[in-house]
């Protein structure tokens, strides 16, 4: 076999998970290349994965002049970098994991899924980075549904709950997750994911969707220093407190270093000070076209990361926390749920992350392979989630039919 040859665009936090993982699955496989505009990313990808300066690049646009030398580019920059990176790669006929989402706004993913449509008779691979489609968990939970365990499927609740990890690390202090520009929405940016899950197990297009949300609680303090670091009365008793996130301070190598999307001097900022004008709740309704419902909630105050879901049919709910690892059938008729926990995997997002790799590396190697989650599906939850940004915007129901007919270029 031959080895494959990847070009990471995007030396972050992801992106460097992502190449370290292509290295370690059971397919030969290079960096080729490392792409960032941070020298510094660059320097420290460069040590990571034995990669010399002249293999390091600035801009993404060096690798275009020799498609050839790549087999696939990773994709793991900002998401509003996204658009105009993947078209570029795949008008110059690269094949790329694109990570989630794939853009920012609907209209982006449109633009990245003509370029795909354009690219079909050359038939140049590309996947999303929907990696729990991929975990185990939730692999379990869609095996269950789609063997008639809750019988016809009717609606699904399903939260999305962030560890103050998550919550002040990535959605204050970074700077580009924290601002509704770059991301194009929390909900869009965070619970793509989910909201792909909740497609899914529909088993149908999304229809409509309506959405509330707010920035209510987490706003400026005057009473508040800037800085965990300033002497901030609040600081021992506060959850998202910088020492308690980061005992070991601003360092960038070791157990406890800051991820790659905080900068040095934004890893101390208060959570109400730090300037982020993302939602701090939401919540969302869809109704897909097969008549199933759904309700979608995102909370920024959990002890842990979580997501939970209730199931309903017209035989059985299932209840699932991927936190806990457990699924439960409660049918209608029986006081006594059946337990139907996933088997257990290791690797991160609880398994998912390698598998998704092996998927790619297949998809390179073999074209008649088909991954589990396709360009239309990073369109599809777009269009449900950018939709739910619009409603929240609007506060109106935003009917998908006519945004899908758009984005598919019907
Ligand atoms: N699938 C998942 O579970 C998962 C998990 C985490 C992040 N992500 C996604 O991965 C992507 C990256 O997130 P991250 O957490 O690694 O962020 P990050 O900030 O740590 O890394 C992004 C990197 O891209 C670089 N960059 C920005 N613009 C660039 C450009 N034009 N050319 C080259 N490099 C550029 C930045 O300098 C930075 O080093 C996002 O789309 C995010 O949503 C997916």
């Amino acid at each position: 076999m031959n080895t494959i040859r990847l070009a990471i665009i995007g030396v972050g936090n992801r992106g460097k998970h992502m190449a370290d993982l292509a290295v370690h699955r059971e397919w030969p496989v290079e960096i080729a290349a490392l792409v960032d505009t941070r020298v510094s990313a660059l320097r420290s990808g460069g040590k990571l994965f034995g990669i010399g300066k002249n293999r390091q690049f600035t801009d993404y646009r060096e690798l275009l002049k020799h498609p050839g030398d790549y087999d696939a580019g990773i994709i793991a920059t900002d998401v509003y970098t996204h658009k105009e990176i993947a078209c570029d790669f795949i008008e110059a006929g690269i094949p790329i994991f694109l990570e989630k989402p794939i853009t920012r706004t609907i209209d982006e993913a449109a633009s990245v899924f003509k370029a795909v449509q354009a690219s079909k008779a050359s038939g140049i691979p590309v996947m999303v980075g929907f990696n729990l489609r991929y975990a185990p968990f939730y692999r379990h939970l869609k095996k269950l549904v789609s063997s008639g365990a809750v019988g016809e499927l009717i609606s699904i609740e399903w939260k999305e709950i962030l560890s103050p990890a998550a919550w002040a690390d990535g959605y204050c202090r970074a700077s580009w997750y924290s601002k509704q520009d770059y991301v194009g929405g929390w909900l869009l940016e965070k619970s793509c994911h989910d909201i792909d899950q909740i497609n899914w197990l529909a088993g149908s297009p999304c229809a409509r969707v309506a959405s509330f949300g707010s920035r209510n609680h987490f706003l400026p303090r005057k009473d508040l220093p800037m800085r965990c670091t300033d002497g901030c009365p609040e600081e021992p008793g506060c959850y998202f407190s910088c020492f308690k996130l980061h005992p070991d301070g601003p360092v960038r190598e070791g157990p406890n270093k800051l991820p790659d999307y905080i900068p040095d001097n934004r890893w101390d900022l208060c959570v109400y000070n730090c300037g982020s004008d993302l939602m701090d709740r939401q919540a969302a309704i869809l109704e897909y076209e097969n008549g199933v419902t759904a309700a979608f909630s995102i909370l920024p105050l959990g002890n842990h990361w979580e997501r939970k879901m209730r199931i309903c049919g017209t035989k059985a709910n299932i209840c699932g926390s991927d936190f806990l690892g457990e699924i439960h059938i409660i049918p209608h008729n029986s006081d006594t749920p059946v337990i139907a926990d996933p088997p257990k995997a290791e690797g991160g997002h609880g398994g998912a992350d390698p598998s998704v790799m092996d998927a790619f590396l297949h998809l390179l190697s073999d074209p008649y392979f088909s991954p589990d989650v396709t360009i239309e599906d990073g369109l599809e939850s777009m269009l449900a989630a950018g939709g739910i940004e619009l409603a929240r915007e609007k506060r109106s129901v935003v009917e998908l039919g006519p945004l899908r007919k758009k984005a598919y270029g019907k």
